[in-house]
């Protein structure tokens, strides 16, 4: 427990930076904090030492705008996950001051964890995706946390189930780790695979669909739908968006009927369009919504942060103990938490996994999207601490 000189202490510390912050004399972007009395100075660096080093051993040209990089743990260390997670890399930009953290789901199977394919495809004017699809080389080093998130498929080599994948563009990534877990795990299961792209060149992970999709072993367990906006000379492609009716219309040709079908697990992934597409052509078709999983790569309308514009203090509860914190300008509850010691949980430390959830019980913070959180989570005053920016004096409970 903190004394009355202690707690005194902290108030003039942190009403001097918070005048500084005000002068324009801004702190580096996590303040070093003796450690606390109460949490072990081990914690933070317990939870900052779970990202890991991983070499790029090839960079593979997919199209014109997307490229696969095979990573190894120099060390020969495993790197387990389960079909359909992603992994975060955090890349040092020019002008950044800390790395940007951008998620790439794991392309490759599960089964080979020597090592992880993830599969970028460069967005318009995105900063990582640009700056890895142009410069990522052999030898590089990339440091990176998870694996995370739960748009998974756990193999079960018993299972009889058909996974009917709807994917577009980049979001073919997960649903490829779950199309190879699915052929070379579950003999009684299949799958079909709608993936929609603007034209043939375009197609992320074209000849190893199709090479997948002819191997014997597979005894035809994988159906390709190719829909494509300008099919050219692909005339097995079908001409269209993926949009409501297009999907409808695939799965009827795929012989897939309405209705909820016991074993029937539909995965969506994609340009948010056409998730809000493919959603609606299942809901209208009677899917049930326990049967439908979604990843979203981006949020519906993708806000930008409203970085607080000025230091705030912060107030972490846990196991009954108060801790008093400064959250620099623009920085996190969790960089916050982690700097003066807190053991926060982590994993992904961009809003795709819950891992940090915390309870705001006072204040009010900005949430960088797209982030996890369900209405129900919100209204339960659930926030992330890896995306949660204070914009006023908070408190948070956390786990
Ligand atoms: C769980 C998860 C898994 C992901 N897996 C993959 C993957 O396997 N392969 C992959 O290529 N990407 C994947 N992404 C997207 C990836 O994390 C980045 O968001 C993407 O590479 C853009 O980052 P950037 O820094 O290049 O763009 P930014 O500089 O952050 O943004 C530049 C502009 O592009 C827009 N934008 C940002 N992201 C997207 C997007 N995904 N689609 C369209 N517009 C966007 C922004 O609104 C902004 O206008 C995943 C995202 C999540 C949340
Ligand atoms: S660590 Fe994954 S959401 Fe915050």
């Amino acid at each position: 427990m903190r004394t009355a000189t202690g707690r005194l202490a902290t108030l003039r510390r942190d009403a001097r930076m918070l005048l500084d912050d005000l002068r324009g004399r801004h702190p580096s972007p996590l303040i070093a904090r003796p450690p606390s009395p109460v949490y072990p100075p081990s914690s933070a660096a317990d939870s900052a030492s779970r990202a890991r080093t991983f070499e790029i051993a090839a960079v593979t040209r997919e199209t014109a705008d997307a490229v696969t990089l095979t990573l190894r743990d120099p060390s020969g260390l495993a790197i387990p996950f389960v079909p359909g997670q992603f992994f975060t890399l955090l890349v040092p930009l020019d002008g950044e001051p800390t790395p940007l953290r951008r998620a790439y789901s794991a392309s490759s199977s599960h089964l080979d964890p020597t090592q992880v394919t993830i599969t970028i495809k460069r967005v318009d004017s995105g900063r990582v995706s640009s700056h890895l699809v142009e410069h990522a080389a052999p030898g590089q080093r990339l440091s990176v946390l998870g694996p995370s998130g739960d748009f998974t498929l756990a193999p079960d080599p018993t299972a009889a189930r058909h996974i009917v994948a709807i994917a577009g563009g980049s979001g073919i990534t997960p649903i490829m780790a779950i199309t190879r877990a699915v052929l070379a795990g579950e003999p009684a299961s299949r799958v079909t695979l709608l993936y929609g792209n603007r034209d043939a060149p375009s197609i992320i992970f074209a000849a190893e669909l199709a090479r997948l999709a002819a191997d014997p072993a597979h005894a035809g367990r994988l159906d390709v739908r190719h829909v494509l906006e300008d099919r050219g000379a692909f005339t097995a492609a079908a001409t269209g968006r993926l949009d409501a009716t297009t999907v409808a219309a695939q799965l009827d040709a795929a012989g897939i009927g309405a209705g909820t079908a016991a074993g029937v697990i539909y995965f969506i992934c994609g340009p948010e369009p056409m998730m809000a597409e493919a959603r609606a052509a299942l809901v209208t078709r009677g899917v049930a919504a326990e049967h439908i999983r979604e990843e979203r790569f981006t949020a519906p309308a993708r806000r930008q942060t409203s970085h607080a514009p000025s230091a705030q203090p912060l107030t972490i509860r846990r196991a009954g103990v108060a801790l008093d914190v400064i959250v620099p300008a623009g920085s996190t509850v969790l960089d916050a938490g982690l700097a003066a010691g807190v053991p926060l949980k982590l994993s992904c430390a961009m809003g795709g996994c819950g891992a940090c959830a915390v309870k705001l019980t006072a204040g009010e913070v900005a949430m960088d999207e797209p982030n996890c959180l369900g209405p129900s989570d919100r209204a339960a005053g659930t926030i992330l601490a890896c995306v949660a920016r204070p914009l006023s004096p908070c408190t948070v409970e956390a786990p």
